[in-house]
C-alpha cells in the first residue's frame, strides 16, 4: 500500500502513471490540401451517445492541430494489431504521404466527404468538429460521428510505452 502524502507530482511520473492505463491507438486522419495528413493518436474516448460524440486531445504544437482547427473534419482509423508499423510512421514527425506505403503498408481510401480512411483500420469513425476545449499544452477536439466502418479482427494496444496484441478473455 503507498500512502501519498503530498502532491508534488513530477511530469515523468505523470506519464508513467497514466501508461499504466493500456489504450488503443489510432490515426487521426485529416484532408490538408489534398493529401493525406496522419497522426498516431491514443487520447481517444466516447463522450455522449445521443449525439454521438468523441473527443481526441492534441498537442497544441502538432501540424494536426492546425489541420483539424481548419478542416473541422477528420477521421479517427482505430488500429489493428498488424498495422504498427503505421502507428510508428505517424509519430514520427519527419514523416510524408508519399512515403507511407512504402515504409508503412498504410494505403487510404476517400469518404463521401473527402477524409481520408486507412484500408484494413478496425474501425473508422467520420467526425465533424462540435467543440474545441482548450486545456494546458493540449487542446481537446470533440466531434460528432456522421459515420462508422467496422470490420473483424484484433486491436493493437499500447500500454507502459510499448506496443502489444491482446490476450485471452477472461472467464
Ligand atoms: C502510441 C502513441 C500515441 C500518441 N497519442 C497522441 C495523442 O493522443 N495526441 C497527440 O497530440 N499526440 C500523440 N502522439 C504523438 C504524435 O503522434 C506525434 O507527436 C506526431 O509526430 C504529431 O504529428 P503532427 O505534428 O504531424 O501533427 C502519440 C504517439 C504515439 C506513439
Amino acid at each position: 500500500m503507498v500512502t501519498i502524502t503530498e502532491m508534488s507530482v513530477t511530469q515523468a511520473e505523470f506519464r508513467k502513471a497514466m501508461g499504466s492505463f493500456a489504450t488503443g491507438v489510432t490515426i487521426i486522419t485529416v484532408d490538408f490540401e489534398d493529401e493525406v495528413h496522419g497522426m498516431t493518436a491514443n487520447a481517444f474516448t466516447s463522450v455522449s451517445l445521443d449525439p454521438m460524440l468523441v473527443l481526441v486531445c492534441v498537442d497544441r504544437s502538432a501540424r494536426t492541430h492546425a489541420h483539424l482547427h481548419a478542416k473541422k473534419r477528420f477521421g479517427v482509423n482505430v488500429l489493428a494489431e498488424h498495422q504498427r508499423a503505421i502507428s510508428e510512421y505517424y509519430a514520427r514527425p519527419e514523416r510524408t504521404h508519399e512515403r507511407a506505403e512504402q515504409e508503412a503498408g498504410a494505403r487510404f481510401a476517400r469518404t463521401a466527404h473527402g477524409t481520408p480512411v486507412l484500408n484494413d483500420a478496425l474501425a473508422y469513425f467520420e467526425c465533424r468538429l462540435h467543440t474545441v476545449q482548450d486545456a494546458g499544452d493540449h487542446t481537446i477536439f470533440i466531434a460528432e460521428v456522421e459515420d462508422v466502418v467496422l470490420r473483424e479482427g484484433q486491436p493493437l494496444l499500447f500500454h507502459r510505452g510499448k506496443y502489444h496484441e491482446i490476450g485471452d478473455p477472461l472467464n
